[in-house]
Order: C-alpha cells, then sequence, then structure tokens
C-alpha cells in the first residue's frame, strides 16, 4: 500500500525561442550553449500565466483532456490537497495552488505552495505523500487531521520574468512551462518507496534572487512618517548583503533578477543529485539495478552526464527534456516525468526514481513503483 502516481501532465506556453535568436540579446551562439548545457530552444511565457500553464497541466494529469497519463478521470470533488511548487507566482496571496483549485473547482481541497526552488516538485510531492500516509495510517492523531486521500501536485514556473536579459551566462539557461501529478492513496499498490531531501546553506549565495517587497511604508522607528514612504526600505540593504545582490544593486542592475554563479552551482549539483539518487535508493531498500530509469532536473546535460559517470549508468537510463524547454525550474521535473509516460518509457510496476536540486540549496529524490 502508498501513495501512487496515477496522472502526470505538462503544459509549454506557445512562443518557442532557439538558441540563435538570443544573439540578438547577448554575445552568445547556438554551439556554445548546445555543447555547454544541451540546451536547443526554450518556451517563453510572454501571454500565458503561471496559472493557466499549472490548469493545462493538471487537466491532463486529472485525465480531464488530451495529453500526459492518466490511469482514470479524477473528478473535482475527489482531490483533497492542491500542492503548487514555484517560484514564480503570478501573485503573492491567493497562492498559486489557490488560483489553480479555484479555477479547477477543487472544492474539498486544501491549497498551498511550497518554494524549494528546482527541487520544489520533489519537496512537494514528499509533503502530499506524507499528509496522504498519515491521514490513512493509525497513528495517534491521525483521524484529528484533515482526510488526504487524494493529492494534485504541480510544478509551474515563469523563470523568464526573473531572468537578467543582458546575462549570458544565466539567460540561455531557462524556460518557462508546468508540469503536474496526482498521487492517490492505494491499498494494493506500492507506490512512492521513500523520499530524502536536504537542505544545505548556499554560504557563497551562488543562487540569489531578491525579488523585493519593497511597497511604500509610511513608518520609521518613531512611528509615523510620511517622509519615510519617499525614502524606501532601509532594511533592504541588510537583506541584498546577506544574499549577495548587493553587487548587483552597485552595478545598478535590478536587485528582482536571478543571479548565479553557475560552475559552483554546477559542482553542487553534480553532487546533490548523486547523492539523492543513492541515499533515496538505500531508503527504498533496493538498488539501482531494480531501477527502470531515472527522471532528473532539466538544468544541463552535461550535470546529467556526471551523475551517470558516478552512478555507473548510461545516459538513456536518464530521461532528457532539456534540448527544447531549457531549465523550468520547479515544473522540469513534472514535465520530463509527462514525458517519460508519454514515451512509454514507464511501465505498471516499474520502480522510478524523481531527483533534483536547486537554490537554497534543496535537493531530493523520490524513488516510486509505477
Ligand atoms: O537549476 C539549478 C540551477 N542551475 C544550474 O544547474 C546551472 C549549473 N551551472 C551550469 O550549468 C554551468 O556552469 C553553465 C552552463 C552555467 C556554464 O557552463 P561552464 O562550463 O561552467 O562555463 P563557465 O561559466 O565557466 O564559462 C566558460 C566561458 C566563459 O568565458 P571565459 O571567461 O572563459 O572567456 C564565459 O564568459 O563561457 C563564457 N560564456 C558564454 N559564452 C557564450 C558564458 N555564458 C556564455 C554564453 N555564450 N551564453
Amino acid at each position: 500500500m502508498g501513495s501512487t502516481i496515477i496522472g502526470c501532465g505538462k503544459s509549454l506556453p506557445a512562443l518557442e525561442v532557439e538558441n540563435d535568436e538570443l544573439k540578438a540579446l547577448v554575445d552568445t551562439n547556438d554551439e556554445w550553449i548546445t555543447t555547454r548545457t544541451g540546451i536547443k530552444s526554450r518556451r517563453i511565457a510572454v501571454d500565458e500565466t503561471n496559472a493557466d500553464l499549472g490548469e493545462e497541466a493538471a487537466r491532463q494529469a486529472l485525465g480531464w483532456t488530451e495529453g500526459g497519463y492518466a490511469e482514470r478521470r479524477i473528478e473535482a470533488g475527489e482531490i483533497d490537497l492542491v500542492i503548487c511548487a514555484t517560484v514564480t507566482p503570478d501573485v503573492v496571496v491567493p497562492s498559486a495552488a489557490g488560483l489553480l483549485r479555484r479555477r479547477l473547482g477543487l472544492d474539498n481541497a486544501i491549497a498551498f505552495d511550497v518554494n524549494a526552488a528546482c527541487s520544489g516538485f520533489i519537496y512537494g510531492l514528499t509533503v502530499a505523500e506524507t499528509m496522504i500516509a498519515a491521514s490513512a495510517s493509525n497513528v495517534a492523531g491521525a483521524a484529528g487531521r484533515n482526510p488526504i486521500k487524494r493529492a494534485l501536485v504541480v510544478g509551474a514556473e515563469r523563470l523568464t520574468r526573473l531572468t537578467n536579459w543582458s546575462d549570458r551566462n544565466t539567460c540561455v539557461l531557462f524556460g518557462d512551462g508546468a508540469g503536474a501529478a496526482v498521487l492517490e492513496w492505494n491499498e494494493e499498490r506500492a507506490g512512492i518507496l521513500s523520499s530524502f531531501i536536504v537542505n544545505e546553506d548556499d554560504i557563497t549565495n551562488a543562487l540569489t534572487c531578491a525579488n523585493a517587497f519593497d511597497a511604500p511604508q509610511p513608518f520609521d522607528k518613531d512611528g509615523i512618517s510620511l517622509e519615510a514612504a519617499a525614502a524606501g526600505d532601509p532594511a533592504l540593504p541588510r537583506t541584498d548583503e546577506e544574499i549577495g545582490t548587493h553587487a548587483l544593486v552597485e552595478a545598478g542592475r535590478p536587485r528582482q533578477v536571478l543571479y548565479m554563479d553557475g560552475p559552483k552551482v554546477f559542482k553542487f549539483a553534480a553532487e546533490a543529485m548523486t547523492t539523492a539518487v543513492r541515499q533515496a535508493v538505500e531508503r527504498a531498500g533496493i538498488t539501482l539495478d531494480d531501477v527502470a530509469c531515472i527522471v532528473p532536473h532539466q538544468a544541463n546535460e552535461r550535470i546529467i552526464k556526471y551523475a551517470a559517470k558516478k552512478l555507473g549508468r548510461p545516459m538513456d537510463f536518464f530521461q532528457l527534456s532539456i534540448a527544447h524547454t531549457g531549465n523550468s525550474s520547479a515544473a522540469s521535473v513534472p514535465m520530463a516525468l509527462a514525458d517519460a509516460y508519454e514515451q512509454g518509457r514507464i511501465q505498471r510496476g516499474d520502480k522510478v526514481i524523481v531527483v533534483a536540486f536547486g537554490g537554497g540549496f534543496t535537493s531530493g529524490a523520490v524513488v516510486f513503483e509505477a
């Protein structure tokens, strides 16, 4: 018995931008981007919102529309929980999950967001699975909690709205999209076998984005002050210092764009991915030989190659969806998972690993039986 993935879907915005087109913005070329990352093009949400993308992916996962994979149609009233993993919600309140709940008419569901950067879907899956398992178990207090039998877990991002389009080190990497999965408690099937999630302090601030909340505030230390509203947020420089955005601010750049030290993140990512896979496999009480395929975060094909070598597995053991999506943060794993199902890579009973790493630093893996 366990929480089983019974549906999966994905959605991409309409605009596709090829590598060479980015030459109009920065000094780059298709050859560099392809060989360094495996990316050929990315999708950019110009007209689509985070909720538009999430809604379409969810509809597929629920079996309401063509595309993705759905064992059967799930009715709106059957979903008890919606979790949306995102760092780019359309608005602060309501949550992205709350908007999806409204749009899809999931009236019985509780809904909230998870921010664990690119690992968000792995964290969301783990939270959902834990809540479902707690609700199904006989542990003390289970009866006093919200009964959760089915969950919709979505990863939806418009990362290109945080991208610094004048920085060639980062702007060629990112894309937008959404992916979704439906989890259901099943007495007969094993479903999720294990989860390993871990945080590590990004001490050198190798991956940050301030996106400060700096609405004019008419107060100073003594109380109401209309002058203070015009003066701006005195606490902001401390935040900039803390998360490393001061260098951008000093250089006159907007603080809401994403900053990344690529080589540092690369090093962290390569190790984090292999560690998470090994730990999750061990926790599941199986070996890598029992696993049909790994669906990794699509950040850079070279990171996946490094992990493949370390884990002693060929590249075709890994789902590769990066070529035409780029890195779509929390949407990347569920989109790649939908691809794996659509391409027939995952059959009933197969053991599969989803794994990701991201800003924070966060990382983790989930092992499940399809
Ligand atoms: O989702 C989690 C977050 N992100 C990641 O997982 C990303 C992790 N990091 C990476 O994927 C890689 O570090 C990058 C793809 C970002 C960069 O690849 P790299 O092999 O580490 O290259 P580099 O940063 O060491 O740069 C090599 C050279 C530099 O030129 P010089 O200093 O050697 O003359 C860069 O200025 O490549 C240059 N460069 C570019 N050239 C053409 C950097 N970006 C570009 C570009 N086009 N877009």
